[in-house]
């Protein structure tokens, strides 16, 4: 899971989970996310394709709870087979829902229609799909298999839209005719990868095999408990999992976190402890903050405790894996936020409920000494510099989890194993041989 607004790491995390996992599931969210990984000094860079899919030998699944845009989908299939890697282990759930070209207009006209209140989504048309699908409207992939059927759908989802259609009438991918066979021609592609991939994924736990669930976004940006209405239209927590993937609670074992060292989010939204000025473009420089899908300068901040400790709770999270700690190298002192202070002075232990209070509360500190070794090279806890290793303590005593991971550079091999992370029971999973 995502543990704050997104873009915390967890392509790199997923990557190193399925090493040793039997599959990888992804269970929401669609081309608005942006996973980056650098193996052996290659950069990828995937929007739908969960992480698992540079394993040739791991089941690797978009689960019914994505959406998807196909075009997006069969362009990262082309790029992955042209960079040599063997696709035939990608499913696609027959259930999952389908971006459509009227989404994307609708979500660029939905932002243009708020102005100063936009959101800031990437508009890939994630919020109007996910609003057809809970109208009853969607396209599903299982439909781009069949014309009639197709064509049928296409007409009544586009019927209910005419009035915000209307500024796009005359744009040629609008057209019924066009939109159909290029959506049949995506389902042509597609085809020997759809599948129940619900069946699939149960299957292989009552193998016993690891599964890995790859959360998109993160807990922030939930649809229900993030800082609504600056959220994204699906639930990044773990319970979304089960709803996303076709599987249920109990088959979970282990709910990991990911954090960053810091803070950072794309898009409107409050954020308590956002930094401004030189010290704001230090961190965005060195953390290299800016969107893997949009380009966009990222927000920075200060680790935020408050929002972790809720992200905890809401996910039943059994580790943290802590990622960008070399970033904060140089920073002296280094500043956690363990409590809000509201506009009229009163202090927040817990992340408020209440949009108004939220957006008007700023980060209460502890200030931790930093440190100023290089720690890219680290493998051990023992090799961090004891300031780095207070800083973890602190956010895992606060927040009530335990750190298994932490991450000390982009590169793959660049993190380090906690002792707790070794002794982990997903440690099966996850460990390094
Ligand atoms: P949408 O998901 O494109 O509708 O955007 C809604 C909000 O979620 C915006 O603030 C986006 O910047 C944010 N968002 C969506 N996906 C991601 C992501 O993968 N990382 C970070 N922010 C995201």
């Amino acid at each position: 899971m995502g543990a704050q607004w997104g873009d915390e790491g967890k392509g790199k995390v997923t990557d190193m989970l399925a090493e040793r996992a039997h599959a990888v599931v992804r269970f929401q969210g669609g081309t608005n996310a942006g996973h980056t990984i650098v193996r052996n000094g290659e950069t990828w860079t995937l929007r739908l394709m969960p992480s698992g899919i540079l394993h040739p030998d791991k089941l690797c699944v978009i689960g019914n709870g994505v959406v998807i845009d196909p075009r997006v989908l069969t362009d990262e299939l082309d790029e992955l087979r042209r960079r040599g890697v063997d696709t035939r282990a990608l499913r696609v759930s027959a259930n999952a829902h389908l971006i459509m070209p009227y989404h994307m207009l609708l979500d660029h006209a939905g932002e243009a229609k708020l102005g100063k209140l936009a959101i800031g989504t990437t508009r890939s048309g994630i919020g109007p799909c996910y609003a057809d699908k809970a109208a009853r409207l969607g396209i599903r992939v299982q439909d781009l298999l069949d014309e009639k059927i197709l064509k049928k759908k296409i007409v009544a989802a586009i019927d209910p839209k005419r009035l915000s259609l209307r500024p796009y009438a005359r744009d040629p991918v609008l057209d019924l005719q066009s939109m159909t066979e290029q959506y049949l021609l995506y389902g042509h592609v597609l085809e020997p990868f759809i599948a129940d991939t619900s069946r699939l994924v149960l299957e292989r736990l009552d193998r016993d095999e690891v599964v890995v669930f790859e959360g998109a976004q993160g807990v922030l940006l939930d649809i229900d408990h993030g800082t609504y209405p600056f959220v994204t239209s699906s639930n990044p927590v773990a319970g979304s999992a089960c709803i996303g993937a076709g599987v249920g609670p109990k088959d979970i074992d282990e709910v990991w976190g990911i954090s960053k060292a810091y803070q950072t989010r794309v898009g409107s939204g409050p954020f308590p402890t956002e930094l401004e000025g030189p010290l704001a473009d230090a961190i965005r420089d060195t953390g290299g903050e800016y969107g893997t899908v949009t380009g966009r300068p990222r927000r920075v901040g200060w680790l935020d405790l408050v929002a972790l400790r809720y992200a905890a709770r809401l996910n039943s999270m059994t580790a943290l894996a802590i990622t960008k700690l070399d970033v904060l190298r140089g920073l002296d002192p280094i500043h956690v936020c363990t409590s809000y202070r509201g506009s009229e002075g009163a202090q927040f232990d817990h992340f408020p409920y209440h949009q108004t209070v939220l957006h008007h509360v700023a980060g209460e500190y502890e200030q931790l000494p930093g440190f100023d070794e290089e720690l890219s090279g680290c493998r051990s806890e023992e090799e961090l510099p004891a300031a780095a290793r207070d800083y973890l303590r602190f956010i895992e005593e606060f927040v009530g989890v335990p750190i298994a991971l932490v991450g000390v550079g982009p590169g793959r091999e660049q993190v380090i194993w906690t002792e707790a992370g070794r002794g982990m029971a997903g440690s099966t999973a996850a460990t390094p041989a």
